[in-house]
C-alpha cells in the first residue's frame, strides 16, 4: 500500500513539474525577473553593503505588501529573531515560550539571548502553537506581578511568546494574542516561512508586537540570505535600526556608539535580488496555490490527509505536506521517493529532543510528537 502510494506520488510529482527524469527538489529558487539587472546596477553603484537604494526599496516593498509600518532589512531570519528578542528584553533572567515543533533557528535565537526556552504543544490543524496548551501552561506556571508575568517555579519573567507559522500555515493568532495579552507577554511572530500568508485578511508577522521574515534560498522570496523585522511600534523600530547598525550615533564623520550593538543589516547586493523577487511574488504565490490544489485533489482520491490552510486564513503553501499513517509508513514514503529522485522530507525533529535544547521546561507535547512521526513534505517549488 505504502509502496504503491509512494510510486503514484512520484509519478504525479514528475508529471506536475514536467520532469521525466532527474531530481525534483523540495523548493528551489526561481530567478526569472530583474535579478541580474538589479545586481549589475548595485555592483556598478559600488554600494554593496547595507547602505544602498535596494535595501530601502526592499523595506518599502515589504511595508506596502505586508501592511506594516516598519520593515527593517536584516542579514538573515535567525539574526532578525535574535535582534527582536533582544529589544523585547530577553536575557538570562527571562524565559521565552515557543513551540517544540519548529525549525531549530527559532530556539537557537532564544538561546543566543541567554533566555531559557519553554516548549509547548502544537495544534493538529494549524501545526503551530496550540492556544489551549499556552493557556494551561500559564495557568499552571505563571503569576502576575506589577502587570508582568513570572514563572512561579523559576522566578524568571516571560520576555516573549514566539509562535511559528509552520510551512506558511497561520497559527491561531487571535487565540494566542488573547492569552498573551492577559499575562502582558509580547508576541513575536516567527513568520520566516509565511511571506504571502494572511490571517483573517492581515499579513502574518504584523499582528504580534514584532514579526520576522526569512529570505533564505529555500523560501518563497529569496535574497540569497536575508531577513526582515516587521513592527507597527515606532519606538521598537527606531531601537532595532539603531542596534542592528552597531548602535552608531548619527554623525557626519565621528564613530560613536552608545550601547552594545550588532552588525546585522542586510547588504544591498542581497536586497537587489530581493526587490526583483518581490516583483514576482503574486505570480509565484498563484503557481504555488495551483500546485497545492493539484496535490489536494490527488490525495483526496487516495484518502491521504493533505495539510490545507486553516479556516479564515490564506496560506502561501510554502511547503506542502501530508500525514502518513505512522512513523514507519512515513519512512517508507521518504525512502521510496528520495531514492527515485523526488525530494521529500520529514518535519524537523522536535526541539525538546535535540541534545542542546533538551533540558528546558515543557508542557505536554502529544500533538507535536504525533505530527513529527507523520508529516512528510513534498516538492513545492514554483514551476519555472
Ligand atoms: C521557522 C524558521 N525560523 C527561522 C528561520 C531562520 O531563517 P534564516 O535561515 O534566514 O536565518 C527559518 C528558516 O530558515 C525558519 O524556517
Amino acid at each position: 500500500m505504502t509502496q504503491s502510494l509512494a510510486q503514484e506520488l512520484t509519478q504525479f510529482v514528475r508529471s506536475h513539474y514536467g520532469t521525466e527524469s532527474g531530481a525534483i527538489p523540495l523548493h528551489a529558487p526561481v530567478f526569472q525577473g530583474n535579478e541580474k539587472k538589479y545586481l549589475a546596477e548595485c555592483i556598478d553603484s559600488t554600494f554593496v553593503s547595507y547602505l544602498g537604494k535596494y535595501v530601502t526599496q526592499l523595506e518599502a516593498m515589504t511595508q506596502e505588501y505586508t501592511g506594516t509600518k516598519h520593515a527593517i532589512a536584516i542579514g538573515n531570519g535567525t539574526l532578525a529573531l535574535h535582534a527582536a528578542l533582544h529589544v523585547l528584553g530577553a536575557n538570562s533572567e527571562s524565559e521565552v515560550i515557543t513551540q517544540t515543533l519548529t525549525f531549530v533557528a527559532t530556539v537557537n535565537a532564544i538561546r543566543y539571548t541567554g533566555a531559557a526556552p519553554v516548549f509547548l504543544d502544537s495544534s493538529r490543524t494549524t501545526l503551530g502553537m496550540c492556544p489551549e496548551a499556552l493557556k494551561v501552561f500559564l495557568q499552571e506556571n505563571a503569576e502576575l506581578r506589577d502587570g508582568k508575568a513570572y514563572n512561579r517555579k523559576t522566578g524568571k519573567s516571560f520576555a516573549a511568546c514566539v509562535p511559528m507559522h509552520v510551512f506558511g500555515h497561520c497559527v491561531d493568532l487571535d487565540g494566542l494574542i488573547k492569552i498573551c495579552d492577559s499575562y502582558g507577554i509580547p508576541l513575536l511572530e516567527d513568520a520566516a516561512e509565511s511571506l504571502g500568508s494572511f490571517y483573517k485578511g492581515r499579513h502574518t508577522g504584523v499582528i504580534g508586537k514584532l514579526g520576522i521574515l526569512s529570505y533564505n534560498g529555500n523560501k518563497i522570496v529569496t535574497t540569497g540570505g536575508g531577513g526582515m523585522i516587521l513592527t507597527n511600534d515606532d519606538a521598537l523600530a527606531a531601537r532595532l535600526r539603531h542596534i542592528t547598525t552597531t548602535a552608531k550615533k548619527k554623525h557626519a564623520w565621528a564613530f560613536e556608539h552608545d550601547e552594545l550593538g550588532f552588525n546585522y543589516r542586510m547588504p544591498n547586493v542581497n536586497a537587489a535580488v530581493g526587490c526583483a523577487q518581490m516583483e514576482r511574488l503574486p505570480q509565484m504565490l498563484a503557481d504555488k496555490r495551483a500546485t497545492a490544489e493539484a496535490y489536494a485533489r490527488f490525495f483526496a482520491q487516495k484518502g491521504i490527509p493533505f495539510i490545507a490552510e486553516p479556516e479564515g486564513t490564506k496560506s502561501n503553501y510554502w511547503l506542502n505536506a501530508i500525514l502518513a499513517g505512522s512513523r514507519q509508513e512515513r519512512d517508507a514514503i521518504l525512502e521510496y521517493t528520495n531514492s527515485h529522485g523526488v525530494m521529500t522530507r520529514p518535519v524537523w525533529e522536535p526541539m525538546h529532543r535535540l541534545p542542546m535544547h533538551a533540558d528546558f521546561q515543557r508542557g505536554p507535547l502529544t500533538n507535536a510528537e504525533w505530527l513529527a512521526d507523520r508529516l512528510v513534505n513534498i516538492p513545492s517549488g514554483v514551476r519555472p
